[in-house]
């Protein structure tokens, strides 16, 4: 009986530590799948240590409240006002974080493997004139954003395409956006996103993402 009781006590410390905490995804592609723009170490770093930190610090952040680990992460950063106050800013930094970065690796592949169509070329132009011009202001918002944050291309409501950034971890899907958009396609401008390869030259990161966009899912992404 005594044996049976400590069973069921491992068996149920076990339950709770997995119960509905985030997890780190894996990357659909390998480390170094992105080079020779985004390196190997560059991707290793940011994804197994900054993402997997963010998700940690999530699940810390919610053992004070349990019952939030059954939310999907995605009704968290949409109503982060309408949770306990004393989380709403650790979620918002932490809960943003695993959410932009699982966005982020989805929109990247490979060179050369997942290349604009005509459709999406047509879409770019009839929103902003040309893919150059896209191309440009994307840049624009990527580097003029101040400190460390996030370059946006979302989809508005009225179906219009906008091109936006956000500082620290916000995005456009939070309570607290002030534009609030579906998320199309993004760039990470956090110095750990770059700064190995490129250093102090966030202009040329940015130039350099074009190569590595997803532009397969990042089409799939405008439907709807
Ligand atoms: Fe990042």
């Amino acid at each position: 009986m005594k044996r049976i009781n400590s069973l069921l006590l491992l068996l149920c410390s076990i339950s709770m530590l997995s119960f509905g905490q985030f997890k780190l995804p894996d990357l659909s592609y390998k480390y170094n799948a992105l080079e020779p723009y985004i390196d190997s170490t560059t991707m290793h770093i940011h994804h197994d240590l900054h993402h997997a930190t963010y998700v940690n610090n999530l699940n810390k952040t919610l053992e004070k409240y349990p019952e939030l680990y059954k939310k999907d992460l995605l009704e968290l950063i949409q109503n982060i006002n309408e949770l306990p106050t004393d989380i709403q800013l650790a979620v918002r930094n932490n809960g943003g974080g695993v959410w932009n970065h699982s966005f982020f690796w989805k929109i990247m592949a490979a060179p050369g493997t997942a290349p604009m169509s005509a459709a999406m070329t047509k879409l770019l132009t009839d929103n902003f004139g040309t893919v150059d011009a896209f191309k440009a202001e994307f840049e624009k918002a990527a580097v003029g954003r101040f400190g460390s944050g996030w370059a946006w291309l979302i989809k508005e409501p009225s179906g219009k395409l906008r091109i936006i950034s956000t500082p620290n971890q916000d995005n456009p899907l939070m309570s607290s956006a002030e534009i609030k958009g579906k998320p199309i396609l993004t760039l990470d401008v956090w110095e750990h996103a770059y700064y190995l390869k490129y250093q102090n030259k966030r202009a040329a990161y940015a130039k350099a993402f074009w190569n590595v966009v997803n532009w397969t899912e990042v089409e799939r992404l405008t439907g709807n």
